[in-house]
């Protein structure tokens, strides 16, 4: 940490302020610190400045699991608290401090907008919390790569379920929008979206993207800057961005990384259905 006049003088229990001077005990004295940030952009720690700690992936997802159900907050706060609110659970600050409600806005993929998966907006968030984005790209990269292929919810609560007990049908979802993720296992297993078991799949599903995440971060931590990616760009990306992302072509169109097929393959569900639908 740089030494300047006033962390020496907050550091020796001091403060001046407009030439007089204020004797503030040391802990005060912090606390005047704290507040106030040097300069404009300036962040109080630096920028990503928190430090991460390991933590049990386990552990964490049956937690994300309990919090995904405190009070209805669901899948981003679930999986951010399963996070940061678990370090705080073991290291106290600063971890403890953060207003960790903040992250019920992820519910229903932002506010029910069906955008981004909540439970992957919360453990971007996470990560974000400890690294910039040159090295959060790539655990950001792992884990949302992992979601459009793997068939999800695998955890099963047992008898700790909140919502629903017993098996919940899985499905590859192909995408990492709350919109695609859900209507395609809705259809796919006659379930209502705003049913009491389309919950309990979300509630699942964020106790196994808290613990995909946990297993990220706790590589990262160990591997530091020679963190190497889990997953290969996805096929289609590959193929469709030779043309739509490649600089200098005519056609570099496409922006993002997500999976292109859920959307462009022109399946069933895209064809138009302002006409004669349903048949
Ligand atoms: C070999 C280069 C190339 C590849 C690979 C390619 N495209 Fe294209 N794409 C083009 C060109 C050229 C156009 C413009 C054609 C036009 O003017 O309609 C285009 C147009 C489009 C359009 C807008 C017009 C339309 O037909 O709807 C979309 C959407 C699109 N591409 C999606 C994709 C996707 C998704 C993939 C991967 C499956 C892909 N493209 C792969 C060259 C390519
Ligand atoms: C969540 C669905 C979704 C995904 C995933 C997606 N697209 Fe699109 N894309 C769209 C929609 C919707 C449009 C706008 C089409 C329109 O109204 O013209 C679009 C537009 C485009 C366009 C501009 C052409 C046009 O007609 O406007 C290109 C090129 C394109 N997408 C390529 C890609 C590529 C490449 C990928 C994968 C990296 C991809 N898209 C992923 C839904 C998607």
């Amino acid at each position: 940490m740089e030494l300047d006049r006033r962390t020496l003088l907050c550091g020796l229990g001091g403060l001046a302020v407009g030439g007089g001077l204020f004797v503030l005990s040391g802990r005060e004295g912090l606390a005047a610190e704290a507040a106030a940030p040097g300069k404009r952009f300036e962040q109080v720690g630096g920028d990503f400045g928190w430090q991460p700690k390991k933590l049990d992936p386990a552990e964490c997802a049956k937690v994300a699991y309990e919090a995904y159900w405190y009070k209805g907050y669901a899948c981003g706060y679930g999986v951010f608290y399963g996070i940061v609110g678990m370090m705080g659970e073991k290291f106290g600050t600063p971890y403890n401090q953060f207003p960790f409600t903040m992250f019920e806005f992820l519910k229903g993929g932002i506010s029910d907008w069906g955008t981004i998966c909540g439970a992957l907006g919360g453990a971007a968030a996470a990560f974000a919390l400890f690294y910039g984005r040159k090295e959060r790209n790539t655990m950001v990269s792992d884990l949302f790569r992992w979601y459009e292929q793997t068939k999800l919810p695998i955890y099963n609560p047992g008898d700790m379920a909140q919502g629903v007990k017993g098996d919940i049908p899985g499905n590859v979802s192909g995408a990492v929008l709350c919109h695609i993720s859900v209507s395609k296992w809705c259809y796919a297993n006659k379930v209502e979206a705003t049913s009491k078991k389309r919950s309990e799949r979300c509630g699942r599903l964020t106790a196994d993207v808290c613990s995909k995440a946990v297993e990220i971060l706790n590589a990262k931590i160990d591997a530091g800057k020679d963190y190497k990616p889990m997953f290969a760009k996805q096929e289609s990306v590959k193929q469709c961005g030779e043309c739509h992302q490649t600089k200098g072509e005519e056609t570099n169109w496409g922006k993002g990384i997500l999976n292109c097929t859920p959307c462009h393959d022109g399946r069933q569900a895209l064809t138009d259905k302002f006409k004669n639908h349903p048949q």
